[in-house]
């Protein structure tokens, strides 16, 4: 493609702006945003500044901006989990391509519905998941596939959500509620569910899940908690937001999550957020439903089977995996950044991750990897790969995480896909 591609941004929050954006004006030769809608002033303005936009191409919501006639050749899909289905069926239906963010869908048949519609109006939809794209996971693979472990018979894999992330995202947050956003294992867990079947290649037949809401509950609030931490005077809880949020802003500025509270925080900023808005709430005495551990048991369609476990309660917020086979093992962790591979009978080898790549920022490096191969992709500069694949694989790990919860909400029972 000789010209720049062009792009609308659909919902300018913390992806759509605050990461995608920013990563496509260091692009600027192979693509220019021509459009962006928010239904939040202040994320409009801050786009409109950031990319140069006129007040003519900023619209009030995703919905009005998708009432005008096709903008652009690409639409990133931005906005809440609830929104993707609508925004990206009326994006699809206008022929553009879209970048859409997890989860496709909160309900299987609107998965399928999606995935049907991109392939009839042959437009590409890349799914938002970026772990496919980092360093760490593609070694892996590269491993897997030179045959280091043989043939892989059991799997067994970690998604520490970390005890902060999991306070900030799942009980006072945008993903707290099921009816809000979606089950906890398609929010958090859709991308470990996408990266085990990648990995490995294979199709899923059945699973079972336990899990529950265990600790985040009124009746476990230390004796004298107060509603927001603001008023607290409970002494050494982790989950203290003005700890969290105000010390951590003063060591790392306006960064994630702080801008999430706040936009463009400042240190007032966040304590009027705190004192007044949803991330202030004492993690016992607020409104979550999600659970806060859950176990997966999967197994593939050759027999190989998958032990996964989300956690809430973990120090660090990164994963762990362990891959079994008949000639060889893998461990890897994404918090040292490490790979041990070993082949039976040879030594092991340690894989230090960040020797592979200079980037290791946003989500491992898979936000600006997928960033840069989709649109090299989409202005013809590079085939397809087997890392983007199609909305149609990306569906498979969201119908796991469904009949997951499916398997979950029975106690336990299997469920067949
Ligand atoms: N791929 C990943 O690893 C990853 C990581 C984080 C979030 N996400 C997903 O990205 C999406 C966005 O998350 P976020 O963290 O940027 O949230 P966010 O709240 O920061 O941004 C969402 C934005 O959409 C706007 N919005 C809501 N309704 C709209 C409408 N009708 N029209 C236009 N704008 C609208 C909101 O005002 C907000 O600015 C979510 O679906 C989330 O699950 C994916």
């Amino acid at each position: 493609m000789n010209r720049l591609l062009t792009v609308a941004v659909a919902g300018c929050g913390n992806r759509g702006q605050h990461t995608y954006s920013r990563m496509l004006m260091d692009m600027q030769d192979k693509v220019k945003i021509v459009a962006a809608a928010d239904l939040d002033p202040s994320k409009l303005a801050g786009i409109r500044q950031l990319c140069g936009l006129t007040e003519e191409q900023c619209y009030a919501s995703a919905e009005e901006m998708l009432s005008r006639p096709k903008l652009a050749d690409l639409m990133l899909i931005c906005t809440p989990d609830s929104c993707h289905y609508a925004h990206a069926k009326a994006a699809l239906l206008k022929d553009y391509h879209l970048l859409l963010e997890k989860p496709i869908s909160p309900t299987a048949e609107e998965c399928r519905e999606l995935a049907a519609l991109a392939e009839e109006r042959e437009r590409h939809v890349a799914v938002c998941h970026v772990l496919r794209y980092t360093p760490f996971y593609q070694k892996i693979r590269q491993l897997l596939d030179e045959g280091l472990c043989g043939e892989v018979i059991t799997v067994q894999g970690i998604e520490q959500v970390g005890y902060w992330h999991y306070a900030h995202s799942f009980v006072r947050g945008n993903w707290r509620r099921e009816d809000e956003s979606s089950c906890m294992l398609l929010a958090k867990c859709c991308h470990d569910m996408d990266i085990l079947l990648w990995l490995l290649g294979k199709k899923c037949v059945q699973v079972s899940s336990l899990g529950s809401l265990r600790h985040f509950r009124p009746e476990n609030a230390p004796a004298g908690a107060a509603a927001r931490c603001t008023d607290c005077t409970v002494k050494d809880c982790p989950f203290n937001a003005v700890n969290y949020y105000v010390n951590r802003y003063r060591r790392t500025g306006d960064s994630w999550p702080q801008n999430v509270v706040a936009f463009e925080p400042t240190e007032e900023k966040l304590m009027h957020a705190l004192r007044h808005g949803p991330y202030g709430r004492c993690v016992y005495h607020s409104d979550n439903d999600v659970v806060d551990h859950q176990v997966v048991l999967m197994e593939l369609e050759d027999g190989t089977t998958v032990d996964f476990t989300m956690s809430g309660f973990t120090a660090n917020n990164a994963r762990h995996l362990r891959v079994m086979g008949t000639r060889g093992e893998i461990v890897a962790d994404m918090n040292a950044m490490t790979i041990e591979a070993t082949h039976f009978g040879s030594p092991t080898e340690v894989i230090d991750v960040k020797k592979l790549a200079e980037d290791l920022s946003g989500h491992g490096g898979g936000d600006r990897r997928l960033v840069r191969e989709y649109i090299d992709f989409l202005r013809g500069d590079c085939p397809m790969t087997t890392t983007m694949t199609s909305i149609g694989r990306s569906v498979e790990s969201h119908l796991v995480a469904f009949a997951a919860e499916v398997s979950r909400k029975a106690g336990g029972v299997p469920v067949k896909l």
